[in-house]
Order: structure tokens, then C-alpha cells, then sequence
């Protein structure tokens, strides 16, 4: 069953049903000022740090679902019924609802009582605010009186400490309404030296700042006692909750369409200049007017709407694909690139699931997230890989996360997952790959963001690499240390405490505890390096990693091999994991996708072999699973792993984001049908007629679908925020359509179903942009590549000596 449609053409996902199986979410704003927004208005806003800096308020895990947002309502002034034409808060049965969540931008309305209204929120680039342009059309054969309402509620900017700390936050909000804006000041007066505002384009017949006075006692969102009265008090917050809502009267002839522009924005004063006149406690408004009058003019709503069109016709130009499959296109077209760009801005901060409260920028995480990102915005790719490394610790170890604002790592989360530090190698091998950038590897880069301990970011590199051999257990493989790639699987934690987090409680010294997935990534991170180092003049560097990079795959064959696939790790005890073994968790999918990923036992049937056992054992008609079988009790000695209920997250749930890694796998195999199959599995709009049992939005990757031990098998949760886009980006981009930036140019490789003839692509690539035409004249993945008519050697096409800008390439399968 749907909830709607993709309209591709205008890179559109329209739902045509308010009551979808969960708040199906779009992102607004791509630079500094963010906000999440539901099908039905609800939602939030921050500036750039969805903890520290939340404009408005929402409360997660609420009933209903998805309660506080941009909420409008209209009133019939004659007979003084209210709705909102977003359904929500009001949840009038409206006619022709419909919701388009397209790149960066809601348009969200409906018709109620012969009044249309429709509602268009964004976030012009480049400016710190958002405009919801509400279009108003009587379309009643009389004239007709409605009040215009629109309204939000103001967060006292420290999400977790607006969320707790009542008994201070009740005394401290504050507002000024000043020629029909509405700032919200609370802590201006003190510390902080920004504010944000709310304004009209249209004169006001009134307006509320207090949420009591707006509401009632005793009401809610759904029932506002001053929009019921057709009038707005006037009233200020002292205190208490503080909220911003305006009232617009309009007179409609029949047939009438009226437009009204709210902006909501945030503003930052210089420290010396915050009050007006100086000595008040007046906000000094000088900077904030003329953006505010700027963007409530229609017309400028309007062109900043168009910039922002224009903007994503840029970013996602660098890639397109027109293949036999729907699905494959608007995914790569759209849709997965669209997603692309949220992970990169918010990591795992701010969606339904994530409270924007947690979690900061993962390095695990961001690191991922470049492989899809990457070639849309390089210099912030660029930016993000230094702050990144400087909060790289002289061990080469990681924190596992940071504060945007701060851009300092802290431990919150938990510390010491040995993976993290090959990631910052992908990152930045990704980065070179696709811009030849080699300048980024001799920038000065901190540890710990310690000024004084700068080094070339390839040192950063070099001490990830020496992190691993320096952290080696028993076997010979790395040891885990916290976890690895799976944050669940917690080796050395032993927590028997309820309450205690498995991501910061150890118990055990750490030095037995091996993971065999780390043994992969290391072998893959130190080809890279290899292969960075001996293009930038470090020759024996590339020796030395290459070495070590060949004993460990040869460790990993002997310790690491259960006889038909790879093992998944030891435990404290040096028992196996993910073997024969066991009763449960007898083969898992991460260190068998990444050994093959990695090119570990494509030389000797192993890789072949582990593969066919993850179809065997893990696949499913929804996705991969990660384990089998799955955990049915908690065991002391693994974590939060067998925390879940089976079927559930990292217990043998689908997880999305380590299924391209098999993916991968398949087409170093060669398997263009089997890549291809599993891509199509977890692909969201191939599960769009599902979307009863999926639930999550049926236009991006959600981090977990239910695995089968589950009993709601099918079913996903944790949409957006998930490495599951970049790595499935990366999957079908550059390994199965096989459009591949090297370090030496542009790859052309596909792995593609047998039953494809081919496929046609435009990729910008360094400043070239090359039409590239696939052709398939046998069944196999060998390539015959003609560049500009000219037939070519091998299959890696190099950026024109002469300069050109425009290059032309087909390429023959056979
Ligand atoms: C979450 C985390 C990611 C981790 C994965 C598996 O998606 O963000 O870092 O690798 O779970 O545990
Ligand atoms: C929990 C989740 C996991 C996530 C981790 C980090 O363990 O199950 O998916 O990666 O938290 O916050």
C-alpha cells in the first residue's frame, strides 16, 4: 500500500494521505540553520547544533506522533470554524491534502470549507532563516473572511536543558514585539548574544507570545483558545513558555488567491553591540531588519526559492544516471544524493529518531558519509576531513564524536571503538579520488585540537595505521577495544547493571577481545594508504603498509577463517564468534562483506565461498540480516548486541548500511545479478508499495528494516541518519554502474544485471564532464572503452591533457 507518489520530474515525493504510518520527514536548510519537517508541519529548527542552539520545540516520543511544528490555522470568520491545512495539529478531514517534500523545501496544504490554503517552507542559502510562504484561494462562489494564525514555539536554545531544567526555565523567558515582530530574547540579557524572530508580511491584527494565553488552560495545539475566539491577546511572555504567533486578517473575493510570507530566523549580534540603546536591555536591531524586510517581500521569497532550485540542479547534475530501472535512477538521481547531503550536515544529530540531544558528528560516521558526498561540495568535504582530524588523538585513536559548535571531540558517547581511526583513511582516500586535491595530505592538522602538536594530515594517516599494529591480540588480529564497526558488540563491557551504558562501561583490560571485520578494514585502509603514499613521495611508507597489509590478510586466513566463511571475532575468553561453533551467531554479514570488499580470498575460492554463505544464512526477501542465528538471551560477554530482542537492530536485524558492503563484494565477484538483487532489496522506492509493512519514508535508506526473527519482520525505523545512504550511494554509483573516480582518473567498470543492455550516465568529474554510454554485447563485466571516438587501453580514462571540458565515452561489455 502507498501514501503517495514520487513525481520525479519535479524531484518530488508527493504524499496524497495526511495519516501516513509514521511522520514522514524532509530536511530544510543545507549550510548553518536546519530544521526537520514533517508531512504534516511538525518539526523543528536549530542553528547548527541541534542540541545547543534549537530554535523551536518539539517533543519526541509524544502522543500523537510528531507534536510541535509551523503550524498555520484558518478561520472562517463567519462561522468560526478553525483547521489547519497541514492536518495537523487540528486534524480536520480536509479535501485534496497533499504534502511534496522535495530538495530542501515542504509544500504542505489542502482544502477545507471551499478555502485552499498551501504552505511552501525553506531555507534560502546563505541566510540563517527560513520563509513559509502560505497561499490563500477562496474558492467558494462568495466572498469569504478567514483569519490567518500562524505559530510556533520557542526553545530556550540548550535542547537538553529546555527538556529538564523546569525550575529555572519557567522564570527565564523573555520577548520583545516591536513593529509587529516578535524577538525571543530569553538569556540575551546575560550571556548570550543571539535571538531569534518571527515576522508577518502583512499587517497584524494581532499577536501571542505566551503559550498560556495562545492556548488556554488545559489545551493543546489542537484546540488554541484564541484562534477558536478569532482573536489573539496580545500577550507577553514573562517566564513560562514562550511562543510566537501572529493573526492576519484577509477579505477574499470569490476566487480570490492572497500570499503571506513568515519568516523565522536567527541573528547574532557582535558582543559590545547587543543592546540598543546601549546601557538597555533593548536587542539592538540593526543588523536583523533588513534581512527580515528583505525576505518578506514576496518577490525576494520567491527568487531565493529559485536560487535554491537552481542550487540542487547543480549538486545533483554532477551524477546522472538513465538505466532500465526506476528505482536505481530516481535513487541516484534524487533521492540518495539528496540523503547524502543530510547525513553529511547532520550526522546522526537531528531526525524522528535521533533527538538532536545525543549525538554529535560521529567520526566513524562523518568519515562514511564522505563516500557519498564527497563529489557534490569537495571544499566542505575538505573542511569537514580537518576538523575531523584534529580531534584524532597522538595516539591515532579516536574520540567517537564531537560537538559541531565546539568542533572539540568529547568521550559522551564512549571512546575506544578501534575502527574508528581507519575510517579518517577512506574519508580522505575518497576526497583525493575524486578531486586530486593532494594538498589536503601536507595541511597542518592538531591532535586533540592541541595547538602546538600540528602535523601533515598524512601523519594523521600514518599514526591510524600504526594505532592497529600497535592494539594486535593474541592471534594477531586487532583488538577490538570498545567495539568495532558494530557498536553492539561490546566485548569487554560485561555490564550486569541496568542502566549502565554499554557504549562507556568496560570491564575487562581490553587485551584479548579481536575483531575480524577490523582485520578486513585494516587490509582495505592500508591499500589506500599505500596507494596515497606512493603517489605523494613516500615510496617505502607504501612498502611498509602494503607488508603489513599482506601478513594481516594471510592472519586473517588462517585465524580468521571458519572453513565456509569468515569468522566475525574473538571474545575475552578467545572463544570464536560468528562460527560453527555456536549456537547463535554463528556467521555474521560485516566481516564477510568487508574481507570480500577488501579483495581478501578473491584469489583462493574463500571470498566466493564466504559470499554464498551470507546468501545461504543472512538473506532475506527485505534485506541482509546481520546475524544468524540471532541472539535469543543476553550474554554477559557480548553486549549490547544480545541486548535487542531478535531481529531487532545489531541482533540480526537488516541493517542497511552494511549490506552495500556485500553488495560490493558481489561485484568483485563479478556477480552483477546478485549485487544487484540485494540492491533492489533494501532499496526505498522499491518498497514503496510496502509502505504498511516498511513505514519508514519510502524516499530514503532507513538505518534498520526488522529482520525475520522479528515478529515485524519488514519493518524499518531510523530513517535518514544512516551511513546506509553514502554506502549505498557509493554501491550502486561506483561498483555496480561502476563510475569510479581513481586517484589517476575517471574508472569505468560496471557490474551490472546480465538482463541490463546498458545504461547512459553523465558524471562532472574535475571540472570535465564526461557523457558515458554503456553498452552490453556479451554477458560478462570485460570493458572495451572508446574516449572521443578513439579507442582506448584498459579502462581508467584521464582528465584531457588538452584541456577539454567536454569528453564522450562508450563503453562495450562483453
Ligand atoms: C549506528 C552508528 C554507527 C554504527 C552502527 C552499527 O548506525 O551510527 O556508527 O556503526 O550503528 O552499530
Ligand atoms: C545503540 C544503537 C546503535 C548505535 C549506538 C550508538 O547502541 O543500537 O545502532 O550505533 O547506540 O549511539
Amino acid at each position: 500500500m502507498k501514501f503517495g507518489y514520487f513525481d520525479d520530474r519535479n524531484r518530488e515525493y508527493v504524499i496524497t494521505r495526511p495519516d501516513t504510518p509514521l511522520p514522514w520527514i524532509n530536511y530544510l536548510g543545507c549550510q548553518e540553520y536546519f530544521g526537520i519537517i514533517s508531512n504534516t508541519a511538525g518539526g523543528y529548527s536549530f542553528y547548527r547544533d541541534a542540541r545547543l542552539r534549537r530554535l523551536t520545540r518539539y517533543r519526541y516520543n509524544n502522543a500523537p506522533w510528531d507534536c510541535g511544528g509551523r503550524y498555520i490555522y484558518l478561520r472562517d470568520e463567519e462561522s468560526g470554524s478553525f483547521w489547519s491545512p497541514s492536518w495537523q495539529p487540528t486534524r480536520h478531514a480536509a479535501e485534496d491534502y497533499s504534502c511534496r517534500h522535495g530538495m530542501g523545501y515542504t509544500t504542505i496544504g489542502s482544502k477545507f470549507s471551499g478555502i485552499e490554503a498551501h504552505t511552501r517552507y525553506f531555507v534560502p542559502l546563505d541566510e540563517n532563516l527560513e520563509i513559509w510562504q502560505l497561499t490563500v484561494t477562496n474558492r467558494r462562489a462568495t466572498p469569504a473572511r478567514v483569519s490567518v494564525f500562524a505559530s510556533i514555539e520557542f526553545c530556550l536554545w540548550d535542547a537538553q536543558d529546555d527538556a529538564t531544567n523546569f525550575q529555572r526555565n519557567y522564570n527565564i523567558g523573555e520577548v520583545e514585539v516591536v513593529d509587529g515582530v516578535i524577538y525571543h530574547k530569553t538569556e540575551y540579557r546575560e550571556r548570550r548574544n543571539h535571538f531569534a524572530f518571527f515576522a508577518c508580511s502583512e499587517p497584524t491584527v494581532g499577536f501571542d507570545t505566551a503559550r498560556d494565553a495562545f492556548l488556554g488552560p488545559y489545551r493543546g495545539w489542537d484546540n488554541p483558545a484564541s484562534v477558536a475566539a478569532g482573536q489573539l491577546t496580545n500577550s507577553i511572555a514573562h517566564g513560562w513558555a514562550p511562543i510566537g504567533a501572529h493573526q492576519v486578517k484577509l477579505d477574499l473575493a470569490a476566487g480570490e488567491t492572497r500570499q503571506i510570507v513568515f519568516v523565522l530566523g536567527y541573528q547574532e549580534n557582535p558582543v559590545d553591540r547587543k543592546f540598543d540603546p546601549p546601557g538597555t536591555q533593548t536587542i539592538n536591531k540593526t543588523l536583523a531588519k533588513p534581512t527580515i524586510a528583505k525576505y518578506l517581500g514576496q518577490k525576494e521569497a520567491d527568487a531565493a526559492f529559485e536560487r535554491l532550485r537552481a542550487h540542487w540542479d547543480k549538486l545533483l547534475g554532477i551524477f546522472q544516471v538513465d538505466t532500465p530501472d526506476v528505482h536505481t535512477n530516481r535513487m541516484v538521481n534524487i533521492w540518495n544524493a539528496y540523503q547524502c547531503m543530510a547525513t553529511f550536515n547532520m550526522s546522526r544529530s537531528a531526525s524522528s529518531f535521533e533527538s538532536g540531544i545525543g549525538r554529535g558528528l560521529g567520526f566513524r560516521d562523518s568519515n562514511q558519509d564522505l563516500l557519498g558526498f564527497v563529489h557534490m561540495v569537495p571544499a566542505r568535504a575538505r573542511e569537514r576531513i580537518l576538523d575531523l582530524a584534529s580531534t584524532q588523538l597522538d595516539t591515532g585513536g579516536a574520540y567517537h564524536q564531537y560537538q559541531p559548535l565546539t568542533k572539540r571531540g568529547n568521550n559522551d558517547i564512549g571512546g575506544g571503538f578501534n575502527d574508528d581511526p581507519h575510517w579518517l583513511i577512506l574519508g580522505v582516500a575518497a576526497y583525493i579520488k575524486e578531486t586530486g586535491d593532494w594538498s589536503i595530505l601536507d595541511e597542518p592538522v592538531p591532535y586533540d585540537n592541541k595547538p602546538g602538536t600540528e602535523e601533515p594530515l598524512y601523519e594523521h594517516l600514518h599514526r591510524s595505521f600504526r594505532y592497529t599494529l600497535e592494539c594486535l591480540g593474541p592471534h594477531g588480529l586487532p583488538l577490538i577495544g570498545r567495539a568495532d564497526w558494530n557498536d553492539c558488540l561490546n566485548l569487554n563491557c560485561f555490564s550486569d547493571t541496568p542502566g549502565n551504558s554499554f557504549q562507556t562501561t568496560t570491564n575487562r583490560d581490553g587485551k584479548v577481545a579481536e575483531s575480524v571485520f577490523i582485520a578486513g578494514l585494516f587490509v582495505h585502509a592500508s591499500h589506500e594508504l599505500a596507494a596515497i603514499a606512493s603517489r605523494h613521495g613516500h615510496a617505502d611508507d607504501a612498502k611498509c603498509f602494503l607488508t603489513a597489509a599482506d601478513r594481516m590478510e594471510q592472519t586473517i586466513k588462517k585465524d580468521g577463517w571458519d572453513g565456509d566463511w569468515f569468522l566475525r571475532a574473538y571474545d575475552s575468553f578467545g572463544e570464536k564468534i560468528g562460527s560453527k561453533e555456536r549456537e547463535e551467531g554463528k556467521i555474521f554479514i560485516e566481516s564477510n562483506g568487508f574481507c570480500v570488499l577488501a579483495g581478501i580470498g578473491l584469489d583462493d575460492g574463500r571470498a566466493a565461498k564466504a559470499l554464498a554463505a551470507v546468501r545461504e544464512h543472512l538473506a532475506t526477501k527485505h534485506g541482509l540480516v546481520v546475524h544468524q542465528p540471532a541472539y535469543t538471551r543476553y550474554y554477559l560477554h557480548l553486549g549490547e548486541i544480545s541486548s535487542y530482542p531478535p531481529g531487532y537492530k545489531e541482533n540480526a536485524g537488516v541493517f542497511c548500511h552494511v549490506n552495500p558492503w556485500v553488495m560490493i563484494g558481489e561485484t568483485r565477484l563479478g556477480h552483477g545479478d546478485e549485487a544487484y538483487d540485494y540492491y533492489l532489496r533494501i532499496n526505498p522506492s522499491a518498497r514503496e508499495e510496502i509502505s504498511e509493512v516498511h513505514r519508514c519514508e519510502p524516499y530514503v535508506y532507513a538505518q534498520m528494516i526488522a529482520g525475520k526473527d522479528a515478529p515485524t519482520f519488514g519493518e524499518a525505523k531510523n530513517s535518514w541518519l544512516t551511513g546506509t545512504a553514502a554506502w549505498n550511494y557509493y554501491a550502486i554509483a561506483q561498483w555496480i554502474l561502476g563510475v569510479r573516480p581513481t586517484y589517476d582518473g575517471l574508472e569505468i567498470a560496471p557490474v551490472i544485471p546480465a538482463g541490463w543492455q546498458g545504461f547512459t550516465a553523465t558524471r562532472i568529474f574535475r571540472g570535465v564532464t564526461y557523457k558515458i554510454a554503456i553498452e552490453r554485447k556479451g554477458a560478462g563485466n570485460n570493458v572495451a572503452l572508446t574516449v572521443d571516438g578513439a579507442a582506448m587501453k584498459g579502462n581508467i580514462v584521464h582528465p584531457p591533457a588538452d584541456g577539454r571540458k567536454d569528453v564522450s565515452i562508450s563503453a562495450v561489455l562483453s
